[in-house]
C-alpha cells in the first residue's frame, strides 16, 4: 500500500485469505449501547464497543449532554467500561452546538432522546452529514410536540427543543429507516402512552431488541414496533457482537480470491442485518453460518465463506434490501464477475446515505468496464465472469467508508492495483479493515 494525502495505492493480496478472525463491534449496536446508556438511570457497563469515528462522535455527543462515559480501549481494539447515564434529571444545556461528524445515526437517534427535555441543541455534521436528509425524522417529531428551528428545515445544521409534554402518536412512516423508527420510539419513551412506528418493510431491529434490557417495554412485529411511555430507562449491561456489514467485505473477498477460505467468528446473525449470506447463497456462493451464543437478544456465531468460481446474478426483491441495505456497494462489485444479470429492486434509499451509492456504484463499474444502471428505483448490473480490470483504474470513495472498502476489494482480490481516493475513510465504521484480510494471507 501506498500514501498520499488523498490517494491510497490498494495491491493484490500476495496469498489466498485463510483462517479465522473476527470483526470490530457492530456500529449500530455500539451507537445505542452508548446512546440508551446515556439516557439510562444509573451506571451500565458495555463492552465490544466498536472504536471507530462514528462510535465516537456519539460517544462525544453524550458527553456535552451530561453523560459520563469512562470507557476503556481492550486488547482486541474494543471500548470497555462504564457509563453514567443522565436518567431522570434529563440531559443538561450543551456549551456549544453538537457535531455530529459523518454520522447519520448520531444526528437522528439523538432527536429523538432529546425529544422529552426543555433544552436547546444545535445538531450538525460534516459536509456530507449536512446533506442528508432530516425530515423524515424531525416531521414525527414535531407532531408529538419538539420543536426545530428553522422548522420543516431538510438539512442540518438544525437546533432542536424537546417538549416534557410529549403526544404519543401513531406514525405511519414513509420509508423503512430503522434510524427513523429508532427516533420515534426514544421520544415515545418521554411521552404519556403508547407510541407506535408502522413501516413499509421490516428494517433493522436492534433498538426494539435492546429497549427491554434497559427495562421498557416495547413490542416488536414484522412491520410495527412500539413502545410505552414515560418511561426512564434504568442501566444494563451490554455485550456488543462483530459487525455483519463489517463481515460482509472480508467473506466477500474470500469469494473472490482464489484459494481463499474464511470463517469469521463472534458477527451478530440478527436476520435483519444479515440479508447479504441469503443473496450470496443464492448467486452460487459456498457460505454458511452457524450460530455460537446470544448476547442480550442479539444472536451471534460464525459466518464461513470459500472461494467460488462461477457465481451468477440474481434478483434481490425490494422487501429484502433493509436486510442487506449497507452490503449493496460490496455486493454490487461481487455481481460485476457474476454471470448473467443481478438486479437490486427499490434501492433509492442508497442515494441518501454517506454519499449517492447509486451514482457512485454506476461510475466505479463503469471504470471496470462493467455495465450497470437504473430503471426507476431498480438497479442492474451485468456481470463479466471473465472480467479483465483494466490497468491503472482511480476509484472516487467520495469519502464515503463502505464505497472505500468496496473499491479496496477490486484491487486486492484481482491481480492489478488500483487506487482509491479518502481511503481513510474507513475510520468512520472499520478501521482495521486492511490489517484483517493482511494477517490472514500470512
Ligand atoms: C442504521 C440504519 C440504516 C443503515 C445505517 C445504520 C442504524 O439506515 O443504513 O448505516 O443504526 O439504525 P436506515 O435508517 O436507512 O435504516
Amino acid at each position: 500500500m501506498a500514501n498520499d494525502s488523498q490517494t491510497t495505492i490498494i495491491e493484490p493480496l500476495q496469498a489466498p485469505i485463510d483462517g479465522s478472525t473476527t470483526v470490530p463491534g457492530d456500529k449500530s449496536i455500539s451507537h445505542r449501547a452508548v446512546l440508551f446508556s446515556a439516557m439510562a438511570e444509573g451506571v451500565s457497563r458495555v463492552s465490544g464497543v466498536l472504536d471507530s469515528d462514528d462510535v465516537r462522535s456519539t460517544i462525544k455527543a453524550v458527553q456535552a449532554l451530561g453523560a459520563t462515559v469512562s470507557l476503556e480501549k481492550q486488547i482486541d481494539g474494543s471500548l470497555a467500561g462504564g457509563i453514567t447515564g443522565w436518567g431522570s434529571a434529563g440531559p443538561t444545556q450543551p456549551d456549544g452546538p453538537i457535531d455530529c461528524g459523518n454520522s447519520g445515526t448520531t444526528a437522528r437517534l439523538l432527536m429523538g432522546s432529546l425529544a422529552p427535555w426543555p433544552i436547546t441543541v444545535e445538531i450538525t455534521g460534516d459536509e456530507s452529514l449536512c446533506k442528508r436528509p432530516m425530515r423524515r425524522i424531525t416531521a414525527p417529531l414535531m407532531k408529538m410536540g419538539v420543536s426545530f428551528d428553522p422548522a420543516g428545515k431538510e438539512t442540518l445544521p438544525i437546533t432542536e427543543t424537546g417538549d416534557r409534554d410529549l403526544k404519543a402518536i401513531v406514525y405511519d412512516a414513509p420509508m423503512a429507516s430503522a434510524q427513523l423508527k429508532t427516533a420515534v420510539l426514544l421520544a415515545g419513551l418521554g411521552a404519556k402512552g403508547e407510541t407506535v412506528l408502522n413501516e413499509p418493510s421490516p428494517s433493522r431491529n436492534h433498538t426494539e431488541l435492546m429497549l427491554p434490557e434497559y427495562g421498557a417495554t416495547t413490542t416488536a412485529a414484522e412491520r410495527t414496533a412500539s413502545v410505552k411511555g414515560p418511561f426512564t430507562l434504568q442501566a444494563c449491561e451490554v455485550q456488543v457482537p462483530g459487525d455483519p456489514s463489517s463481515a460482509a467485505f472480508l467473506v466477500c473477498a474470500a469469494l473472490m480470491k482464489r484459494g481463499s477460505s474464511i470463517q469469521v467468528e463472534g458477527v451478530s446473525l440478527n436476520t435483519a442485518r444479515i440479508g447479504f449470506t441469503r443473496t450470496l447463497e443464492r448467486m452460487g456462493a459456498d457460505i454458511s453460518i452457524s450460530r455460537e451464543g446470544q448476547a442480550g437478544k442479539e444472536p451471534y456465531g460464525i459466518i464461513s465463506a470459500c472461494y467460488t468460481p462461477n457465481l451468477r446474478g440474481c434478483e434481490i426483491p425490494g422487501d429484502k434490501i433493509p436486510s442487506l441495505l449497507d452490503e449493496v456497494p460490496v455486493l454490487s462489485v461481487v455481481a460485476a464477475f457474476a454471470r448473467g444479470i443481478t438486479v437490486f429492486r427499490q434501492v433509492s434509499e442508497l442515494r441518501m446515505k454517506e454519499s449517492d451509492r447509486l451514482s457512485a456504484i454506476i461510475e466505479g463499474l463503469g471504470l471496470m468496464g462493467v455495465e450497470a444502471w437504473m430503471d426507476g428505483d431498480d438497479l442492474f448490473i451485468e456481470g463479466q465472469p471473465d472480467l479483465e480490470v483494466p490497468d491503472g483504474i482511480v476509484f472516487d470513495s467520495k469519502k464515503d467508508h463502505r464505497l472505500a472498502m468496496t473499491w479496496a476489494l477490486v484491487g486486492l482480490c484481482g491481480n492489478k492495483p488500483v487506487t482509491v481516493s479518502n481511503f481513510d475513510s474507513i475510520k468512520v465504521s472499520f478501521p482495521t479493515f486492511l490489517d484483517s484480510l493482511q494477517r490472514m494471507t500470512r
